[in-house]
């Protein structure tokens, strides 16, 4: 497979997790193969770093407070385009960011989905956790050119939807495309205690600070990467659809609380994309804990 690279990396300084404009000019690129994983002391980082990539659940355990992998969202281990790869990402920092409103470095946008969509503890920059996952985004990022807004960064743009996404049509298309695999519930699917089909919402999903509660981040991730094996079938309209049943679910608090669901809706979710703070079905979303 073969990437293209775009030489304006407006995107990367814009800060967003999203492909640029059609690249003026543009290079190829691909991610090395696994089988070219390199030896000795560096080599055995990497290998961590994909270890607790894949397995975030028992190489991250006591620091994560869900049962999420970070390749439950970033596919393929975080190489697939599309799906926010983490070669698209490594190349694109420093860079600043509105969540914090500063320039993060790779490390601590690390952080920030150990914080979020892990739902966990944010390991320190020099930490083993994180050093792993550098070591392997950084090998993943091999030949890639710093600055560059590689093509399949973050999600494919989507459409807005043709009419506007609601709670019911998105629960139709869930029941029909969805909750075989993730649950009539959402709350996923288990073997051996390891997470075989991750959980949506609830105590075992991301928590409303992370990206995947943007209905817009959903429906582009969804349209773009699910159902699981049956890429491509789902409309503009239903991947919006679906996106607004999910993030209309509760889940974990926002660790950013400031002590009232209205308070953290004005500072944290004030926008169209965040149901935090709006009441669906009789329920205050992100009253529970
Ligand atoms: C619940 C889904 C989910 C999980 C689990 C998750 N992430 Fe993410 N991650 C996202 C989303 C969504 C974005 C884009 C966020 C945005 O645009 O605000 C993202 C963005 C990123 C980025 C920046 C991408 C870019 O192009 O700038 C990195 C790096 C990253 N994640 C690493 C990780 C690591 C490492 C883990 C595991 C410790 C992890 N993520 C777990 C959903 C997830
Ligand atoms: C055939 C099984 C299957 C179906 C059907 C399916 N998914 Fe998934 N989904 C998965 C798997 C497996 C993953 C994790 C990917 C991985 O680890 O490689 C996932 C990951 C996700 C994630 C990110 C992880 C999380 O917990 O937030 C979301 C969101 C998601 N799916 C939504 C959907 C939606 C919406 C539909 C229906 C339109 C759907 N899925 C249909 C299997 C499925």
């Amino acid at each position: 497979m073969r990437y293209f690279i775009s030489a304006l990396g407006l995107a990367g300084m814009i800060g967003l997790a999203h492909a640029a404009p059609p690249p003026a000019k543009s290079v190829a690129f691909a991610p090395p193969p696994f089988s070219a994983m390199p030896g000795q002391a560096f080599g055995a980082e990497v290998k961590l770093g994909e270890n607790i990539f894949r397995h975030t659940t028992v190489y991250a355990k006591g620091i994560i407070g869900n049962d999420l992998n970070c390749s439950n969202c970033h596919l393929d281990a975080g190489r697939l385009a599309g799906s926010a790869p983490m070669w698209g990402a490594y190349p694109a920092y420093p860079a600043y960011r509105a969540k914090n409103k500063k320039v993060n470095n790779f490390g601590m946008r690390l952080q920030g989905c150990f914080a979020y969509s892990e739902n966990g503890k944010v390991p320190a920059l020099d930490s083993e956790t994180i050093i792993a996952l550098e070591a392997y985004s950084f090998w993943l990022s091999t030949g890639a050119p710093t600055g560059a807004t590689l093509a399949g960064r973050g999600y494919p743009k989507l459409a807005t939807p043709p009419k506007p996404a609601t709670y019911a049509a998105g629960e139709a298309v869930y029941k029909a495309n969805c909750s075989i695999c993730h649950g009539a519930d959402g709350q996923g699917q288990y073997a051996h205690g390891q997470t075989v089909f991750p959980a949506l919402w609830g105590a075992k999903s991301f928590n409303w600070g992370a990206g995947m509660g943007s209905i817009k981040n959903a429906a582009e991730f969804v349209h773009a990467n699910m159902p699981y094996g049956a890429v491509g079938t789902l409309s503009v309209q239903q991947a919006w659809d679906v996106a607004q049943f999910i993030d209309s679910q509760d889940r974990p608090q926002d660790p950013r609380f400031v002590g009232s669901v209205a308070g953290t809706r004005a500072k944290f979710h004030n926008n169209k994309f965040s149901m935090y703070g709006e009441t669906v079905n009789g329920h205050l979303l992100g009253a529970s804990k």
